[in-house]
This record gives C-alpha cells, structure tokens and sequence, in this order.
C-alpha cells in the first residue's frame, strides 16, 4: 500500500451529523418521514440521488427537476449554515494525531468524497493543503458506490488502484472502493455489515493496519 484514500463526511469529521439534521429540517418542512436509519442510507451518495431516497415514499417523489434542485438548494443552504460555523477545533486531535502519524509514515494521502462542498469543510478544519490529491463531487459524474470517485483520486496521485487503501463509513463507499480494486477500511456504520477487508471502532485504528511505508 502507497496511498490512503479517506471520505471526508463520517470518518476525517463529523459533518455527517449535519447532513442528518439538514434533511430533517427538509423532511419536516415539507411533512415528510426521515429518521437515521433513512438517513443512513445517504451516506456516500450524491445530493440529488439523496433527496430521491428522502421523497421516495412521499407526494413529491415525482417533483420536476427544478423543483427538486429548489429543495436540494434548500438542504445545501441549511447544510452549508452549519459548515461556516465550523472551525479547525472541529478536527479531534486523535484523528489529526493519527493523520501526520500515517504521512510520517510515508503513505501518500488523499480525499475520495461525494460532497461538493469537501474543498470548503477542508478550509474549515485546517486541512485545505494538507492533503495530496483531493478528488470530490466536482470532478465525478457517478457518485458511490461507482468506483469513480476513488479511481480519479488515485489517478491524481499517479498510483494504480491496487496501490490504495479507502477508509469509509458508508456501505456505498465500501462497494466503490472493492469495485476499484482497492483495499478497504470500515468504520461507523459500514462496519461489522460489509465487505471491507478491515473493520475498525476508532479512526486512530488505521495506525495498527497501516504499517510504515518500505522502500
Ligand atoms: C457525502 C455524504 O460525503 O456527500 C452524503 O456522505 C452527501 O451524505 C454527499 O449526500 C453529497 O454532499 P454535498 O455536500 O455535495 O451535498
Ligand atoms: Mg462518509
């Protein structure tokens, strides 16, 4: 292994929370049904693809696209409310620790993200030139569980696919990363029900699978 490929949203910070609270205020606005276990379904999927699960059993399943983009812009803004009050604190020291410790240990390390606000949350925690290649909802057509996302994240690294281990909470992002022939970590609500080859509790785990680069 060369590189480490990490969703942002659930496993680098916990802006996952705020993707649930978001849909919520949506789903209640609108008179919708949305818990966490619905909520858990949209990890690693793309905006819009999530606002189809959130209406699918509701009268506006079969909105127009413009009203849907209106009620994914709603979301956005509600989501994006909660990302400008965030601040570098909102890193946990175990997970920055664990971070430099993986980048002493040589591996290259980068971003695979269905969000397309992953370059702002970046910013926010401190981390927007920290890492080595960045490849998000800006750069994909299909989002998890294509392998798109993580074989262009790869690509940007200048490694093959085999060369790459992704560090996931989604099972949508488990399924893409084995579909890009790469090794895969879980944790969160990917773990214990997927077919990673690891499962970890704590994000600082990585250090006892990921061991110092060779050569
Ligand atoms: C992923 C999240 O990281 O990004 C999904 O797990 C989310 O829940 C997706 O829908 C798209 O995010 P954004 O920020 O572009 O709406
Ligand atoms: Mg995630």
């Amino acid at each position: 292994m060369k590189a480490i490929i990490f969703d942002l949203d659930g496993v680098i910070v916990h802006t996952d929370t705020y993707h649930y609270k978001a849909w919520k205020k949506l789903a209640d606005r609108l008179g919708v049904y949305f818990d966490e276990k619905i909520n858990n379904r949209l990890r690693g999927v793309s905006r819009m693809e999530s606002l189809d699960i959130v209406l699918e059993n509701s009268g506006f399943a079969k909105l127009s696209i413009t009203e849907k983009e209106k009620l994914a812009t709603e979301k956005n803004e509600t989501y994006k409310d909660f990302l400008q009050a965030m601040n570098p604190a909102d890193l946990s020291p175990q997970v920055l620790g664990a971070l430099d410790c993986l980048k002493k240990r040589g591996y290259k390390m980068a971003i695979g993200s269905s969000s397309r606000n992953a370059r702002l949350i970046l910013e926010k925690i401190g981390l927007g030139d920290y890492f080595d290649a960045i490849s998000d909802g800006n750069n994909i057509t299909r989002s998890k569980p294509d392998p798109e996302v993580f074989l262009k994240a790869a690509e940007y690294l200048g490694l093959r696919p085999e060369e790459c281990v992704v560090v996931e909470d989604a099972k949508a992002g488990i399924e893409a990363a084995l579909a890009a022939k790469m090794k895969a970590i879980a944790m969160g609500d990917a773990a214990g029900c997927s077919r990673a080859d690891w499962d970890i509790e704590n994000f600082e785990d990585i250090l006892n699978i990921l061991v110092p680069v060779v050569g």
